[in-house]
């Protein structure tokens, strides 16, 4: 009785693990500075289920990006990642595989556009040839076949693409050169896509264009997306769920729709009451007060949003709540959310 039992809990567990394209497992990493090292991605367990988009939000300097590249296995000095697990659909160990199998997986399996999309576009090189580098690189036969599928991917993101493609990036707009990264990030038909602040230099109207056009993709291709971004805003009509970062720690997270209906984070919270658009009420709208997360914030010892908290008590200052199950997987890390929150 009992050994079926056991039997049991496994495979659901394995029946779990396979519904995640991602599924990432106490993952800490630091930057080693003059001053000490920072503990830039804390104890964070992150899932990424199959075919849905999640949104990854936090001010800047929290930590979105450090925690995205840990997950790809792509922290570079001084930062190292000092623990963790990150499972591709339920198997390999990105934080295990060789760097062959890693740069073979990044490209080709995850799509990825890193933050500074200028950055990891090649001054020197036109985008039509680095289309073709990266082809290559991925051992892709048909590259003709992929110029016109980049062609195809530019036009309905907005661009005139042979003009595109015949560029080098200093001849793009901020706003053109995200929607190439946004390219990139998808010619290889990666299914699982990891988008870091990718609409953040468009205008508004672009922007919804944009995140419109990804919605689109992810639903066609069913694809996996992770969605980083400074702006509750942008991943209210985005994700289905929502992971709100703070100084390294995810401190709330669950379904989009019942966490911005039902915030319970004094963070979150400060998040929505500050955009219009989603608290509803442009009179009430509030920036959020204090100062984002610095380099002293990851170092503090209590809670990490002490300082800032409109209802801490002195013993927030000591020790650090942890992240907990309030309402089926809606889950929360503070001390303050009251017993009437929690089931
Ligand atoms: N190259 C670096 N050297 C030292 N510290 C860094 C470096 N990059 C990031 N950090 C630290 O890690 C924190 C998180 O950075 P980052 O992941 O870029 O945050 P986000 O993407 O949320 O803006 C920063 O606040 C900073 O303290
Ligand atoms: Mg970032």
């Amino acid at each position: 009785m009992s050994d079926t039992s056991t039997v049991n809990t496994e495979n659901t567990f394995k029946d779990q693990e396979q519904k995640m394209a991602i599924s990432a497992r106490n993952i800490n990493v630091v930057y080693a500075t003059p001053t000490g090292d920072i503990p830039a991605v804390r104890n964070v367990d992150i899932d990424l289920p199959k075919g849905s988009i999640t949104g990854i939000i936090g001010e800047s300097g929290s930590g979105k990006s450090t925690l995205i590249m840990a997950i790809m296995n792509a922290v570079t000095k001084p930062g190292k990642i000092t623990s963790g697990s990150v499972l591709l659909n339920g198997e390999n160990d990105m934080l295990k595989l060789s760097s062959e199998k890693q740069r073979k997986i990044r490209g080709k399996e995850i799509g990825f556009v890193f933050q500074a999309a200028q950055n990891s576009l090649n001054p020197l090189r036109r985008i039509g040839q680095q289309i073709l580098d990266l082809g290559r690189a991925h051992e892709v036969n048909d590259l003709r076949k992929l110029i016109n599928y980049a062609k195809k991917l530019l036009i309905r993101l907005g661009l005139d693409a042979d003009r595109v493609l015949a560029s080098y990036q200093h001849e793009l707009s901020g706003g053109m050169r995200q929607r190439v990264g946004i390219m990139f990030s998808l010619v290889l038909n990666a299914n699982i896509v990891f988008l870091d602040e990718s609409t953040t230099a468009l205008d508004m109207l672009s922007q919804a264009s944009v995140l419109e056009i990804i919605r689109e993709l992810q639903r066609e291709k069913n694809l996996t997306i992770a969605f980083v971004s400074h702006d509750i805003g942008v991943i209210a009509d985005l994700s289905e769920r929502i992971e709100i970062f703070y100084a390294g720690e995810i401190v709330e997270e669950g379904k989009t729709s019942e966490v911005l209906a039902c915030p319970k984070h004094p963070y979150t919270k400060g998040l929505i009451k500050a955009i219009p658009k989603i608290s509803g009420d442009i009179d009430a709208a509030e920036p959020l007060k204090g100062s984002s997360p610095d380099y002293r914030t990851f170092k503090q010892k209590g809670c990490l949003f002490y300082d800032r908290c409109p209802i801490r008590t002195d013993s927030c200052r000591d020790s650090r709540p942890e992240l907990n199950i309030t309402n089926r997987d809606h889950k929360v890390a503070c001390f303050r959310v009251g017993a009437n929150d929690r089931d």
